[in-house]
C-alpha cells in the first residue's frame, strides 16, 4: 500500500510525509526492508518481474527496494526532480553521474575548486577512458564560455565549493552548458537541499552525498543522484544496478528520518554559522573568515539570489600563524570535534591541507587558497554562544 500523495505540500510536509509507503501492518514509522531479495509467488511471476517492474515491484536491493524508493521520493520532492537514485556514498553518487552520462571521445568542463575525490574522478578516472577534461575558475563566467565546445558533453562543479566556499552561480553556467548541448552536472553538498534549488536554477543532475546534512548525525555513508526520469531509469539506473553502488536498505532509513529534521537542523545550523562568522571576522589571529552568508564574501550577491541569502553552515578560517597555528588552534578546542565529514549535529573542524585536500599538490593548493592555516568548521547544534567562546578561547591560545 502507498501513500505518496504530492500536491499542494509545502517543504516541511514533503519531507514528513513524502515518498511513506506502509505495509500490511501500517505502522507510522517507516519500515526497514533489510532484504536482499523478494519473493515471487510463481515462476511466472519472476519472469514477469525481470521483464518489466510494475510500480512497488521489486526483484533484488541492488536494483531497488521499499525503504530506498521511499528516500529516493521523498528527496526528489524537496528537490523537484523527477526522480532520484540512492546511491552507498556521496563518491558513488558523483561518479555514477559522471561516468553513466560519458563515453570516450567526450569533453567535459569542470570547476578546480573540489573536493579531493570528485577531483581524483575528474583529473585520475575520466582521461584513462579517453574522457578529456577542462578545468576553469568555476566563479568566471568568461571561462567557461571559452571552455566549452561542441564535443562538451557535461559540465561539473560544486555548487559551493569544498573547503574555500566559492560560490558557483548555476544559471549562468547552465545557460553557457546548455548552448552547447552539455548537462550541467551540480554537486550540491554545500549549499544543502534545504536551500539550494538547483533544479529549477538550470541544473540537470543534482548530486548529494547524503553523508553530510541528510543523515545529519554522522552515522552513515550515502548517497543520491537526482534528475529527469529519462535520465535517473534510462541512464544512470542501468548503470548504477549492474555495478554495484546501491544504498543499503538501512541506510536509506536512516536518511528518511534525517529528511524529517533537515529544514530544521540545516536552518539553525547556518544561523549560528552566520553569527559565529560575525563574531570571528576581523580577529587578530586571522588572515580571514570565509563565510557565503558575509556580506564581505566575494559572491553574497550570488548567495542572496541562488541561496535566498543562506550562507550554508561551513565556515573556514585562514590563520596568521600556518599550520603551526592551525594545529594549536585544533588541539585547543573543547567542543568541537577534529575531524572530517560536515553538516553533523556535532561541530567539526578540519585542517583541509592535511587531510581532505592533502592529496593535491602544493600548487594546486595555492591556486585554490588551501593554505597551511586554513581550518573547515562544519557547525553542528550546539549552544551558538558556547561554541563562539570555544573559538575564541582557543584562537587567543595560539602561540
Ligand atoms: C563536496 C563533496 N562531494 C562529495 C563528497 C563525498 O561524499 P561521501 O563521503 O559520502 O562519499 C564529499 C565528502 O566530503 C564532499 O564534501
Amino acid at each position: 500500500m502507498t501513500d505518496t500523495r504530492k500536491d499542494g505540500w509545502n517543504k516541511r510536509t514533503k519531507l514528513v510525509h513524502g515518498g511513506t509507503r506502509r505495509s500490511q501492518y501500517n505502522e507510522v514509522s517507516e519500515a526497514i526492508f533489510l532484504t536482499q531479495g523478494f519473493v515471487y509467488e510463481t515462476a511466472a511471476q519472476a519472469e514477469a518481474r525481470f521483464i518489466a517492474l510494475g510500480e512497488d515491484e521489486f526483484i533484488y536491493a541492488r536494483y531497488g527496494n521499499p525503504t530506498v524508493a521511499m528516500f529516493e521520493e521523498r528527496i526528489a520532492m524537496l528537490e523537484g526532480a523527477e526522480d532520484a537514485f540512492a546511491t552507498a556514498s556521496g563518491m558513488a553518487a558523483v561518479n555514477g553521474a559522471l561516468t553513466s552520462l560519458l563515453k570516450a571521445g567526450d569533453h567535459v568542463v569542470s570547476a578546480r575548486a573540489l573536493f579531493g575525490s570528485c577531483l581524483y574522478i575528474l583529473e585520475n578516472i575520466l582521461g584513462r577512458f579517453g574522457v578529456e577534461v577542462t578545468f576553469v575558475d568555476g566563479t568566471d563566467l568568461a571561462q567557461w564560455r571559452a571552455a566549452v565546445r561542441p564535443d562538451t558533453k557535461a559540465v561539473f562543479f560544486e555548487s559551493m565549493s569544498n573547503p574555500t566556499l566559492e560560490v558557483i552561480d548555476i544559471a549562468g553556467v547552465a545557460e553557457i552548458a546548455h548552448a552547447v548541448g552539455a548537462k550541467v552536472v551540480v554537486d550540491n553538498v554545500f549549499s544543502t537541499p534545504v536551500f539550494s534549488n538547483a533544479i529549477a536554477q538550470g541544473a540537470d543532475v543534482v548530486v548529494y552525498s547524503a553523508t553530510k546534512h541528510i543523515d545529519g548525525q554522522g552515522r552513515a555513508l550515502g548517497g543520491v543522484v537526482l534528475g529527469s526520469k529519462d535520465y535517473i531509469r534510462g541512464t544512470l539506473e542501468p548503470y548504477m544496478k549492474h555495478t554495484g553502488g546501491s544504498l543499503s536498505p538501512f541506510h536509506a532509513w536512516l536518511f528518511v528520518k534525517g529528511l524529517e529534521t533537515i529544514d530544521l537542523r540545516v536552518n539553525a545550523q547556518a544561523d549560528s554559522a552566520l553569527k559565529i562568522a560575525e563574531a570571528l571576522e576581523g580577529h587578530p589571529a586571522l588572515l580571514r573568515t570565509i563565510y557565503p552568508g558575509l556580506k564581505s564574501h566575494a559572491q553574497n550577491d550570488l548567495v542572496q539570489r541562488q541561496l535566498g541569502g543562506k550562507g550554508g553552515t561551513v565556515l573556514s578560517i585562514d590563520l596568521k600563524g600556518g599550520k603551526e597555528a592551525a594545529f594549536a588552534f585544533l588541539d585547543a578546542l573543547t567542543i568541537p570535534v577534529i575531524s572530517n565529514n560536515l553538516g553533523d549535529a556535532k561541530s567539526i573542524a578540519t585542517h583541509p591541507a592535511t587531510t581532505t585536500h592533502q592529496r593535491l599538490s602544493v600548487e594546486q593548493r595555492a591556486t585554490l587558497g588551501i593554505t597551511d592555516g586554513l581550518v573547515r568548521f562544519s557547525v553542528g547544534l550546539e549552544d551558538t554562544d558556547d561554541l563562539i567562546a570555544d573559538l575564541k578561547q582557543a584562537l587567543a591560545q595560539i602561540g
